[in-house]
Formats: structure tokens, C-alpha cells, sequence
């Protein structure tokens, strides 16, 4: 349980107090409570409020805010409010501002802008920390600490180029081997001295965000701004703890976001958080794979939803408004998959700036006669009758598919073979099959035992760190169905390349030698055809992106292409090795071909769909003290009907048996 104060799904989110009045606050009360809001994450932005200047801490404000919802029966979520600095801090100390991409300093102004190497924003973010910890550390109220917020964002100043240095000390010790690790000797770039090296931006070695002349620099800076940051949340973590061991700490992520290694960032927090902002048109699948990576950063630990809209959003294009019923379908379907916590941004809509029209629990109106309030204090009410029974519940998958920040890095940087490559497309691929399938699934990172999974999928494993290739060895020597695909096992950790032949150290589990890589523009297709009907697999399906060319060493061809110069070539290969099977994917398939592939492989090693429901229907299970808690979440307009063998709808208490049906956006939690 994330903390026993509250035992029950959480439920409320952001709230701004101090961006209105205070005739508002007791409105605002009254309110959460016919919400049925339990938790109100205060003081995420307030920095510049509580500490008018260098020497002065005004915490008053703040005691009342929590005083205030505690004697309401209201719990606090306490952000420590570092994620955004003062005016007055960025005007007297300058290094708290970046440098950004472009080589430029920046000004006071935005969120989220402060240099993570600033020794003043370490300082002043530390002593923030340690007076609210101080203050706040015997208040009954507080439920759990939120630190700064949705970390992000890299810098380029001086500071970060000196820290980046050290860095590389430490991890090369010597310039020699930081030369050879980046292959310097390409286009002279020999370094003799530490201080020789800047960081990669548009000034330097980098253009467009993602294009390097030299992926070694490039890919070290990522982990380096990834590690800066993580310091900076650490700083925070500890002298938090040191005041309050047994209150979590946690800051919320943002699912698949680029620039931070998320694994690592699991490591450090007591609790996962995210804010899952899905556009009207993400596929549920995308979102699904969000919630299940945040759940596997901390190997299958529950987590928080920490900010979804009620409604609707302001900064992408077009902001629709979800429709009715679908707020709480996507509030399940991130319990479905492993959130103990129902929380929005935010809990009242601001009247100024920039999420002025961004929705809220309490809009404009200020009254709760809104379509967005009755749906919000309606599934208020379900969860506090849900109570405990869900809470740490566990996903139970036998299906892994691995995800791994160094490698999207690596392969985003590498230039050529295709810029249309798209590592988080990719990876989704494969989760869509199984999605649609109905297939359990655990997103893993490297470091993840794989022994408990019958099949593992690696989608373009372009970097194979040091052990992992004996991992894979040992897995599937020991009976694991591996599946990897083109532009696999390429280079080692440092982006060097594997040579000798691709797919490197993954070659003799695939039994295949890949020759020659070949791309081309994404509207241009091959084929996959068939050599004899497999499983699911039948006739031939469309591929494009990248086509490896290549020679079996030991393993079946499945499938050869159907045109071009290496028609007849194979291209879908299954090696038998050990106990297990590696199956090597040479190309970026359709849809249908990836779906006929998951469910050959999946009836091949008797994994089997949690049920069968018609199509648009999402079903996950979660599992406690021997019991079953099935989710069934209809994401079509009309109702749908269904079979279960038999089972207790665990809102109504109706028994259940045989033909069943789910309203047009609803969702039924089945107890077995
Ligand atoms: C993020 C932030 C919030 C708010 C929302 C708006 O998740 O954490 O402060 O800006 O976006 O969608
Ligand atoms: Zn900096």
C-alpha cells in the first residue's frame, strides 16, 4: 500500500489555492467532499510564494491550505515546488537559468527551466526541501511527497559542460579511453585535454534534436542530463526521508517521454507516478503500453496516476472533450493495469494564463450542476466503495516485451539506415498484437529477470549492452521464446559496432548472418510470403522501412520477400536453440502479419488471450490474497455483448454467468 493512512484507491489531483480566493476555499471543500476527493497535491508551483526572497520562508499560506483539507477529511499530496524557480532567483543568480540547444541563455520565464548542475538551484531546492520537511514532518495530513514535477529538459551551460566532464572521468577515467570509445579519430576529433570537450548542441556536434556527428558524445550527454536531473531528485529524496523515513517519495513521469532514462529513475522512488494526457486520437493500445511501462519500472509494483484531465486539455492542437463515460473508462484503465491512485490536473480551473481552458474538476461556473463534476462524484463514489479491495493487487503477464532508453537514444541518433525509423513506434507495434489479443504483457528493461516469461519480444535491439546478449543465451537455452527484429544487436553499449557480422553477439541464437541492410522511403512495399502455412500465419502480408538481407546459420526459414533483388530470400527466420526458440523478424511488417506472428507464438507456448471479447474491448486482470479481478473496458460507442463462465460484478454484486453485456464506453470489474 503506498501509505496506510488512506486505504483505498486515492482520488482528487493538483490544487492551486493560491491562485484564487480565499471566499473560494471553502466552496472548493465542499465540493471535493460530494466529489468524493480524498487527496489534493498542494504546492506544486508555489516556490516563488513561500520564499519571497533569499533569507524569507512564508509557509503560513501553506499550513492553513493543509490544516484546511485535513480537517475535511482531505489528505495532501506535498510538492516540494522546485519546478520552477523565483523571479528573483534567476535575476540574482543567473546560473539557475540554462543555455539551451541553440547555444542561447536563457531568461526568467516558463516551468521546468532550471540547470539541474546549478550549484544555487541545488542549493536552494535542498533547503526547500528540508524546511518543508521540517515543518510538515508530524502533520497528520500528509500522505505522500511530490517532488519538483515532470522533470525534463536538458541543458547546455558551463556548469552542465563542467559536470559533464567529471562525469566522463568517471565513467572513462582516462582520455584515452573516452577517444576510443568514441571513435575520435573520425574527422580528427582527438581530445588532449579534458576541457577540450563541449557539450553536443547545435553550436557543436548536433542538429534537429536528434542528428549527431558523433553518437558517442551525444548518447553520453543524454545519460548525463538524464543522471543531472535524477541527482537533483535525490538531493530532495534524501533530506526528505531524513525527516520522514516512512512517507513515499515519488515525482510523476510522463510515460514514454524521450529525454530520461525512466528505469533508473524507478530505482530511486518509493512509488511510481505519471500524468497520462492521451489526444482524442491515441490509440487505447498506446495508452495501455504507457501504464504498463510505468508499471514496470518498478517490476510490476502498483503505481499513481498522478494527473489526467476530467475533460479536457489545452496545449495539444485540438482539444476535445472526452465523452461521456470516457473519463472513467481511462481512470480503469489505468487501474486495470496497476494504478492504486485516480488523480487529475486539476482540481479547479484557473482564471489566468496559459491552462486557463484546461479542464478541471471545478470549472468556470463554480458550481457542480456540470456534466464534468455528476461524472466525476459518480466514480467518487464507486471508488470509495471499492475501498481496499483492489489495492496492491498484481498484474500477472507471461508475455515480456523489453523497452530501453539507451537504445531509443542510440537508435534515434544513428544516421542512416532510415530516418523513419521510430523506436517507441516499433515496440507499440508489437504491443498493439498483443493487445489486441487480449495478451497480458509486462514492459521490462534490461534489467529484468527474464526467467519468468514464456515469451520475450525485443523489437529493434539495435544496442546489446555487456551480459545481455548471455542473458538471452541462457533464456532461451532454457526454453524461452525470444523474438527479435532488423536493426538488432548492431552495436555494443558504447555505439561502437558488434563486427564480424549482424546481428553481433545475438547471431548464434538466431542462427542467421544479416549481410546487407536495405531502406526505403515508407510508402515503397515488399513481401512477406510464406513458405508453408504456419500457426496463424498464412499467404503473404505486406512489409517496408528495412529489409535485411541475410543467410541462415542453423535456423528455419519461415517467410521469404516477395520482390526486389533479394526476392526469395528469407526473411522471417526461427532457430531452435537449447530448449527454447529465437525468431528473427528482418523487416517492419503490417499490422496483420504481426498479429497472425503473436498469436502462432502465443498458442505455440499455450499462452492464451484472458478472454475472448469482441473487438474494441479491453480486458486486463489483476490478482490478490487468491483471488481474480477481471477489467472489462469497452472503448466502442455502442454496448457490446460478451460470455463469462461465471463471476460477481464487484459495483452491483449482480451475478454473472453466461451472456453478459458492457454499455457503450463502460466498464465491469469481475470478481473471481
Ligand atoms: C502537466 C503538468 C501540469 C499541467 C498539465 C496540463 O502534466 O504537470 O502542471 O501543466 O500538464 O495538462
Ligand atoms: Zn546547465
Amino acid at each position: 500500500m503506498i501509505n496506510e493512512k488512506l486505504p483505498k484507491i486515492w482520488y482528487g489531483g493538483d490544487y492551486n489555492p493560491e491562485q484564487w480566493e480565499k471566499e473560494d476555499w471553502d466552496e472548493d471543500v465542499r465540493m471535493f467532499k460530494l466529489a468524493g476527493i480524498d487527496v489534493a497535491t498542494l504546492n506544486v508551483f508555489s516556490w516563488a510564494l513561500i520564499q519571497p526572497d533569499e533569507e524569507t520562508y512564508d509557509f503560513e499560506w501553506l499550513d492553513e491550505q493543509i490544516d484546511r483539507l485535513y480537517e475535511n477529511g482531505i489528505y495532501t499530496c506535498l510538492a516540494t515546488s522546485t519546478a520552477a524557480h523565483p523571479a528573483w532567483m534567476a535575476k540574482k543568480y543567473p546560473d539557475v537559468l540554462r543555455v539551451d540547444y541553440q547555444g542561447r541563455k536563457r531568461k526568467f520565464g516558463g516551468r521546468h527551466n532550471s540547470c539541474p548542475n546549478s550549484p544555487t538551484y541545488r542549493k536552494y531546492a535542498e533547503r526547500m526541501a528540508d524546511r518543508l520537511g521540517e515543518r510538515y514532518k508530524e502533520h497528520p495530513g500528509v500522505l505522500i511527497w511530490h517532488v519538483s514535477n515532470e522533470y525534463g529538459g536538458y541543458c547546455y551551460c558551463d556548469n552542465c559542460a563542467d559536470g559533464f566532464r567529471n562525469w566522463l572521468k568517471e565513467k572513462y577515467g582516462s582520455l584515452e579511453s573516452l577517444n576510443k570509445a568514441w571513435n575520435t579519430r573520425f574527422w580528427g576529433h582527438t581530445f588532449y585535454e579534458w576541457d577540450e570537450i563541449v557539450p553536443p548542441n547545435e553550436l557543436s556536434e548536433e542538429w534537429n534534436g536528434d542528428s549527431t556527428s558523433f553518437q558517442g558524445i551525444s548518447l553520453d550527454y543524454r545519460i548525463f542530463q538524464s543522471d543531472s536531473l535524477l541527482e537533483c531528485f535525490k538531493i530532495e529524496r534524501d533530506v526528505l526521508k531524513k525527516h520522514t523515513p516512512a512517507i513515499p517519495v515519488t515525482t510523476n513521469l510522463m510515460g514514454t517521454y524521450n529525454e530520461l532514462d525512466y528505469f533508473k529513475w524507478g530505482r530511486e522512488m518509493d512509488v511510481v507516478s505519471w500524468d497520462n494526457y492521451p489526444a482524442y486520437n491515441t490509440p487505447e493500445s498506446f495508452t495501455a503500453m504507457r501504464h504498463d511501462l510505468m508499471r514496470g519500472l518498478k517490476s510490476g509494483q502498483p503505481f499513481m496516476l498522478m494527473e489526467q484531465t476530467p475533460s479536457q486539455q489545452n496545449w495539444q492542437p485540438y482539444n476535445s472533450l472526452k465523452r461521456p463515460g470516457v473519463m472513467r473508462l481511462w481512470s480503469y484503465q489505468a487501474v486495470a493495469r496497476g494504478a492504486d491512485t485516480v488523480m487529475f490536473f486539476q482540481l479547479r480551473r484557473s482564471v489566468g494564463a496559459c491552462e486557463k481552458y484546461h479542464g478541471a474538476v471545478i470549472e468556470h461556473v463554480g458550481h457542480e450542476n456540470t456534466r464534468v463534476f455528476r461524472e466525476t462524484a459518480e466514480l467518487g463514489r464507486e471508488l470509495t466503495q471499492l475501498s481496499d479491495t483492489l489495492l496492491d493487487a498484481r498484474v500477472h503477464a507471461k508475455v515480456a516485451i523489453v523497452f530501453d532508453w539507451e537504445n531509443r537514444w542510440a537508435t534515434e541518433l544513428s544516421s542512416g539506415p532510415s530516418k523513419a525509423l521510430d523506436y517507441v513506434n516499433e515496440v507499440h507495434k508489437y504491443y498493439a498484437a498483443l493487445f489486441e489479443e487480449n495478451i497480458a504483457v509486462d514492459m521490462v528493461g534490461v534489467e529484468e529477470d527474464l526467467s519468468k516469461y514464456d515469451i520475450v519480444f525485443a523489437p529493434v535491439l539495435y544496442m546489446v549492452k555487456s551480459g545481455y546478449a548471455d542473458k538471452v543465451r541462457q533464456y532461451v537455452q532454457n526454453g524461452g521464446t525470444f523474438i527479435t527484429t532488423f536493426f538488432s544487436g548492431i552495436v555494443n553499449e558504447l555505439d561502437l559496432v558488434t563486427t564480424g557480422g549482424y546481428p553481433g553477439e545475438l547471431r548464434d541464437i538466431l542462427g542467421i548472418w544479416v549481410e546487407e541492410i536495405d531502406a526505403l522511403p515508407p510508402e515503397e512495399k515488399n513481401q512477406i510470403v510464406l513458405k508453408k502455412d504456419t500457426g496463424s500465419l498464412a499467404g503473404s502480408y505486406e512489409c517496408s522501412l528495412l529489409f535485411d538481407i541475410m543467410h541462415t546459420e542453423g535456423a528455419e526459414v519461415l517467410a521469404e520477400y516477395g520482390s526486389d533483388f533479394y526476392a526469395g530470400t528469407p526473411v522471417i527466420t526461427c532457430n531452435s536453440f537449447g530448449q527454447g526458440k529465437a525468431y528473427y523478424v528482418g523487416t517492419c511488417p503490417d499490422q496483420a502479419f504481426l498479429t497472425d506472428f503473436v498469436k502462432t507464438i502465443c498458442d505455440e507456448k499455450g499462452v492464451k488471450p484472458l478472454l475472448e471479447l469482441p473487438k474494441g474491448v479491453e480486458v486486463t486482470e489483476r490478482r490478490k490474497d487468491g483471488r481474480s479481478y477481471f477489467f472489462i473496458m469497452n472503448h466502442n460507442s455502442l454496448k457490446v455483448d460478451f460470455e463469462i463462465s461465471e463471476g460477481t460484478d464487484l459495483l452491483t454484486g449482480e451475478e454473472l454467468k453466461g451472456i453478459t453485456s458492457v454499455e457503450a464506453y463502460g466498464v465491469k470489474i469481475i470478481k473471481r
